[in-house]
């Protein structure tokens, strides 16, 4: 009996808790957690008169608040305007964890929006715009991937527009305008994204497809964007204006005629637009036709790139001689074991700058949109059929060797000519070596020297000795260098491709004088070349610029009449002078360099004993052939550094 009673009472008392919080939560409705994240925020942050919320009441009444039907969560928060100020303080706002809009537009609010907003997953709006707020953008707002709107203009951010922005698919309005940012934009693939603005910010390289449809003044304002409204990025297929038979890149077809057409109402537009749309229209056509697939990205699926297997180069070959499309014949065909998987649309879409202009055609550096740089050569008067420049490649692209520059790809239309290899970013030796010569200049010393030396004769001797192929224009611009100095030779083996109106070895400065009659390139001629390339390490001084004082005279003449006539010591870069005990190797180079520059060819040495000679010099010193560091002058001990001003070159001193 006293056991079933005071289990009754047991149950009626749970019913009585159970209603009066029921009720209770009815009342006074509203969510505790979020008003103590809400209050949080607004002590932390001084704000004008106006908004005041009273704790004692429910937040759900407060200004700027909107909680969802049942009064369970804060669904949406606005104070736009009123005079915030400062930082966003942590772990306030970033704890409402149901919100759904947040605006905190036209305040004072600085500093970097804080990484717990990524715990705000159902936001759907998010305007900034208006503040001073700073820092990178957010990548925690990249996994808010309910995001319609996200508004951050006019603030004043800064680094990239991270990648991961593609995540936030909902987005139907992005405004990034008037900030700092900087770096590519990313390609947002939003399917609903109508609103977008990124002008007045730093941004630079290609606009991607994606986003090619905004007006330019969506860009506008940046450091370098083109392409999609703005100027074409693509040096390598400029619209020039075609000639009526072959407009360029668009194959010879049955489509041509209508095609030109076309294209010349587009160059009449004057649009370069319209023109690069046109073609890749085409090309994606074609790839259509040709597969009998759909052909629904811009990008083409891996299986349709260019080939990258043996496999894939022999049909590529198949093409040419087999009756297949103009199309499928221009395309990138890329040697074995390539490393690189894009194609020529990509390139198309690359942007790119000018890193040289050379006698034989101009170089770009191409950043790819996933980020890969290569260096493109534009080949121009090349006068071989498509066949005999085949063949060229075939030699040229199965050299491998530490000490040259790999060819990667090559690209041959009736119009274009291009050559793909490694992009080497520390740059070429001609520029390390007369690069902003005098202030604030890292002088090249002599163990580095040394280094390119030895490497570059390794490249070439195994051009000539593996390869079977002579270089034909070997100069300081085309001895490019990794961050460790160590030297690789480029743009070699392409003389075939020239008629006779290029002047082999194409810098007349390096150019040996049986080759000024010959007009052809030989083992000997490289050797000859390599010779004033040592010279021009051990001087300073370039070949092919008239700093030698008198009118005419190349650099091994130069250095011959120096040496009969005067001190030896008075042929070297003045800026080796720092180092000290390097003068018998300089002498030993010099001597290496005079050999290689014979007027006579046979008494030159051949380049694979120019590279034991220049191992010997050294070979007692350490196992790859260099010596160690110990000439820079901060670590050396007896004081012996000669006087620079004593030493100074000839062409230096004025003559009285
Ligand atoms: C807050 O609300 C309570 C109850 O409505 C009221 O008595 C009190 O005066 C209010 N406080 C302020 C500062 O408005
Ligand atoms: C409100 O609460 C009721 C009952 O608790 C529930 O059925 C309803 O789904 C809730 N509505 C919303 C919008 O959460
Ligand atoms: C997000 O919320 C969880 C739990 O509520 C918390 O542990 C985490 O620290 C929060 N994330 C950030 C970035 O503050
Ligand atoms: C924001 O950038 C503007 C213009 O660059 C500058 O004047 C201002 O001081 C910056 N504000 C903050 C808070 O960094
Ligand atoms: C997109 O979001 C998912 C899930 O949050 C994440 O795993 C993925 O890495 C994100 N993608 C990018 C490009 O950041
Ligand atoms: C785009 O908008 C349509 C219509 O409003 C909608 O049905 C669709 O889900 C949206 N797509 C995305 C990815 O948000
Ligand atoms: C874009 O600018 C950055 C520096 O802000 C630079 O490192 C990068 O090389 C530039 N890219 C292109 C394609 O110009
Ligand atoms: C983008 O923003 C800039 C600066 O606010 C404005 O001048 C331009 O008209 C805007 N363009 C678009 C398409 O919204």
């Amino acid at each position: 009996m006293m056991a079933v009673s005071f289990s009754a009472a047991t149950v009626v008392g749970f019913v009585l808790i159970t209603l009066l919080s029921l009720s209770g939560e009815r009342v006074n409705s509203e969510p505790i957690q979020d008003k103590q994240a809400l209050l949080a925020f607004l002590s932390q942050t001084p704000h004008a008169n106006r908004v005041q919320w009273n704790a004692s009441v429910s937040a759900c009444t407060w200004v700027g608040i909107k909680c969802d039907d049942n009064q369970s969560y804060v669904y949406s928060l606005r104070l736009p305007g009123v005079g915030l100020v400062g930082p966003v303080p942590p772990n306030t706002l970033g704890r409402l964890t149901q919100l759904r809009v947040l605006s905190l537009r036209s305040n004072r609010l600085s500093g970097p929006i804080p990484a717990d907003f990524s715990n705000l997953t159902l936001l759907r709006s998010l305007y900034l715009q208006g503040n001073q707020l700073s820092g990178e953008f957010p990548t925690g707002l990249t996994q808010l991937e309910r995001l319609n709107r996200l508004v951050l203009s006019s603030n004043n951010f800064t680094g990239p527009i991270p990648f991961a922005v593609s995540n936030l698919t909902h987005l139907t309005v992005l405004f990034l305008e008037n900030n700092g940012f900087s770096g590519k934009l990313p390609n947002i693939q939003a399917p609903n994204l109508t609103n977008f603005n990124v002008s007045n910010n730093k941004l630079n390289g290609s606009i991607p497809q994606s986003l090619s449809n905004f007006p330019a003044s969506a860009f506008s304002g940046n450091l370098d964007l083109c392409g999609g409204p703005l100027k074409a990025c693509n040096p390598f297929f400029p619209a020039p204006a075609p000639s009526p038979e072959s407009p360029p890149i668009i194959p010879a077809h049955k489509k041509s005629k209508k095609l030109s057409t076309a294209a010349i109402v587009a160059i009449a537009v004057g649009s370069a637009l319209a023109l690069f749309l046109l073609l890749l229209v085409l090309f994606l056509c074609l790839r259509k036709r040709r597969r009998q697939q759909p052909a629904k990205a811009p990008k083409p699926p891996v299986a349709t790139r260019s080939v990258e297997t043996e496999a894939g180069t022999s049909s590529s070959k198949d093409d040419i001689t087999g009756g297949s499309t103009e199309a499928e014949r221009n395309k990138l065909v890329f040697f074995n074991g390539g490393v690189y998987s894009f194609d020529l649309e990509d390139l198309l879409r690359a942007s790119a700058e000018v890193l040289g202009k050379g006698s034989v055609g101009t170089s770009y550096k191409a950043v790819l949109e996933e980020g890969t740089t290569v260096v493109v050569k534009r080949l121009k008067d090349v006068v071989v059929t498509k066949r005999e420049f085949e063949m060229t490649m075939e030699v040229l692209g199965k050299i491998k060797h530490d000490n040259v520059v790999p060819l990667r790809a090559f690209y041959f239309s009736k119009d274009e000519k291009l050559l793909v290899s490694d992009y080497m970013s520390a740059g070429s030796l001609s520029a390390l070596l007369h690069g902003s010569r005098g202030s604030g200049r890292t002088p090249l010393d002599w163990d580095n020297r040394m280094k390119i030396a030895l490497s570059a004769a390794r490249g070439i001797a195994h051009l000539h000795v593996s390869g079977k192929v002579v270089h034909g224009n070997i100069k300081s611009s085309n001895i490019l260098l990794r961050p460790d100095n160590d030297a690789s030779v480029s743009d070699f083996g392409l003389n075939p491709l020239f008629g006779t109106s290029t002047p082999p070895n194409r810098v007349a400065g390096y150019r040996a004088p049986e080759v000024v009659e010959t007009r052809k390139v030989t083992f000997k001629s490289d050797v000859y070349s390599f010779g004033v390339l040592l010279l021009e390490l051990l001087t300073g001084k370039a070949p092919n610029q008239a700093s030698l004082g008198e009118e005419g005279i190349d650099l091994p003449r130069w250095v011959q009449s120096v040496v009969r006539e005067e001190w030896t010591a008075e042929v070297f870069d003045v800026e080796l002078m720092r180092y000290h005990n390097i003068e018998e190797e300089m002498v030993q180079l010099l001597q290496i360099a005079m050999a290689c520059v014979s007027t006579v060819p046979d008494q030159r040495p051949a380049m694979q004993e120019v590279v034991r000679m220049i191992e010997d010099m050294n070979r007692a010193e350490t196992d790859d052939g260099l010596r160690q560091s110990s000439d820079d002058p901060s670590k050396g001990s007896d004081g012996h550094t000669p006087p620079a001003g004593s030493r100074t070159p000839p062409s230096v001193t004025p003559t009285p």
